[in-house]
C-alpha cells in the first residue's frame, strides 16, 4: 500500500516537472501583456523565441513594427504573419507599444 502511495506521488511531480516545461520562457501568461484584441495572439506567437520583456520595452510605429514582423521571420525564422492575424498584431503593437509620448504612461520600470 505504501508502495503505492510513493509510486502515485512520483507520478504527479513528473507530470507537474511536464507542466511547467511547456509553459512561457520566464513563466509568463498573457495576461503579462495589455489586455484588449490581440493579446493572446501576441504572446502566442511571440514568446515562441523569447520572453515578452523584449517587446515590453520596446515602442515603434506602426510601420516600424510592420517591418520587424518581416525582419523577424526573414532573419529568426519566424513563422510569416499574414492577413488578419499580422493586421491584428501589428495593430495590437502599435496601439500597445508605440512611440512613447513622455511622460512615460504608468509604465512600471521593474517589469521591463
Ligand atoms: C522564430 C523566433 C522568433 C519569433 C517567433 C519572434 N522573435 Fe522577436 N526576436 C527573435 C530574435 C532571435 C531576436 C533577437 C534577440 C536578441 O537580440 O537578443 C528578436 C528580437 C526582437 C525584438 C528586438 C528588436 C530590436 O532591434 O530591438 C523585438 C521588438 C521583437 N523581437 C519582437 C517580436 C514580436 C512582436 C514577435 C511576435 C510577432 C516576435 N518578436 C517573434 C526571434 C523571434
Amino acid at each position: 500500500m505504501r508502495n503505492v502511495l510513493l509510486l502515485t506521488l512520483g507520478l504527479l511531480g513528473g507530470a507537474l516537472t511536464l507542466a511547467q516545461a511547456t509553459e512561457a520562457p520566464g513563466g509568463e501568461e498573457p495576461s503579462v501583456l495589455p489586455a484588449g484584441p490581440g493579446q493572446e495572439e501576441v504572446f502566442y506567437a511571440c514568446t515562441a523565441c523569447h520572453s515578452t520583456a523584449i517587446i515590453r520595452r520596446s515602442s515603434f510605429r506602426r510601420d516600424q513594427w510592420d517591418g520587424l514582423m518581416d525582419w523577424m521571420t526573414e532573419k529568426h525564422g519566424m513563422n510569416p504573419l499574414e492577413g488578419a492575424e499580422r493586421t491584428l498584431i501589428v495593430d495590437y503593437l502599435a496601439q500597445h507599444y508605440g512611440p512613447r509620448t513622455a511622460p512615460a504612461r504608468g509604465r512600471n520600470p521593474f517589469l521591463n
